[in-house]
């Protein structure tokens, strides 16, 4: 997958140069570039935000130099990449959306950063608006690399088992069960004993009970619309009947 990022501020990525994500980019099987938008500003100061029309508070960011460095992108690319544009007004992403994204061949993310976007950049030059929550960052630098690195991480090759991704929280619309490692017993706190029993048919209906618990207490929301197995179906009935 190639990503272009589109940033005032290229240092900020350096998180990507790390752990996994390095690891993806040394395979080659992510490619990440950045490009900034003031070597595409063309002015005297190189500008790229001036006072909105209309009067008001703040500065926006100009047209020309995102559009600018979009097209210098496409032209060194094969196909069009798709657009995602990093707003706090944007659709909340989702594991969903991530799974939807890891799809895609070619990407740019645009970033702005404390001022908002000239509203044709939004309307004209990207396909989509991502947020990654309810509350108002600096830019949208931090945002595009949540993105990024949920997105990356479902790559195949890029974690070590190829199935690590499927069993994840949300990946299957529930959250995570329990996991215990080595030793048995830490300073008198054991690890439940189903674990330990080698009954695998045993261990996977704990796995698939606990999870449907954990789920049903931290984020019961989660639960609504699944498509439950009659498994499923029943061991959540009875968690909610013991609830009760
Ligand atoms: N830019 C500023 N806040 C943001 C958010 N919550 N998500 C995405 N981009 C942003």
């Amino acid at each position: 997958m190639n990503i272009d990022i589109i940033s005032l501020f290229p240092e900020m990525f350096a998180p990507l140069e790390h752990s996994i994500i390095k690891r993806a980019r040394e395979k080659g099987i992510l490619s990440l570039s950045i490009t900034n938008p003031r070597d595409f500003s063309y002015n005297r100061h190189n500008h790229v935000d001036d006072i909105p029309f209309g009067g008001g508070a703040g500065m926006l960011l100009k047209p020309e130099p995102f559009f600018r460095a979009v097209d210098a992108i496409e032209a060194r690319r094969e196909r069009r990449p798709h657009i995602i544009l990093m707003a706090p007004e944007g659709d909340v992403f989702s594991q969903k959306k991530a799974r939807e994204l890891s799809h895609y061949e070619d990407l740019i993310f645009i970033c702005g950063h404390y001022e908002g976007f000239d509203h044709r950049i939004i309307d004209h030059l990207a396909d989509e608006c991502l947020s990654i929550g309810d509350y108002v960052l600096t830019g949208g630098e931090l945002a595009a690399m949540v993105i990024i690195d949920a997105l990356a991480r479902m790559l195949p090759g890029v974690l070590g088992c190829d199935t690590c991704a499927e069993t994840d929280s949300f990946a299957c619309g529930l959250l995570e069960y329990p996991q215990y490692t080595r030793p048995r017993n830490y300073k008198g706190l054991g690890v439940p004993p189903v674990l330990l029993s080698g009954d695998h048919a045993k261990i996977d209906e704990w796995r698939q009970k606990k999870a449907l618990e954990v789920t049903l207490k931290k984020r019961p929301d989660l639960l609504n619309g699944l498509s439950l197995s009659p498994k499923q179906k029943q061991l959540l009935n009875a968690l909610k009947n013991n609830c009760d």
